[in-house]
């Protein structure tokens, strides 16, 4: 099962398991991180589940649709490492991926 490492908002590390085939949002928020929001539950229209990836990882996810970047830029802290986690998929690829907790806005 992939391992990611997650940087909290204060800077704590925590490593979850994240079985591939689920969003990253989902594995998150079932490994008990809260800070991750996703108050529109996965469907790609609130932008609480908003993290910055790990730049050696960002071309193994699947690419960004226009939705997904809309949102984004109407969020104060995107940076090229922004990804909403509702909307990247658990690959056996993502194995050992970093992945912050974006500002919340
Ligand atoms: S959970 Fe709402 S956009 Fe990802």
């Amino acid at each position: 099962m992939p391992h990611i490492s997650v940087i909290l908002r204060e800077g704590d590390e925590q490593a979850i398991e994240a079985p591939a085939g689920v969003t990253l949002m989902a594995a998150l928020r079932d490994a008990g991180i809260d800070e991750i929001a996703a108050l529109c539950g996965g469907c790609c229209s609130c932008a609480t589940c908003h993290v910055h990836i790990a730049p050696d990882f960002l071309d193994r996810l699947p690419p960004m649709s226009d939705d997904e970047n809309d949102l984004l830029d109407g969020t104060d802290s995107r940076d090229a490492r922004s990804r909403l986690s509702c909307q990247v998929t658990i690959t056996d690829a993502l194995d050992g991926m970093t992945v912050t907790i974006a500002d919340a806005d």
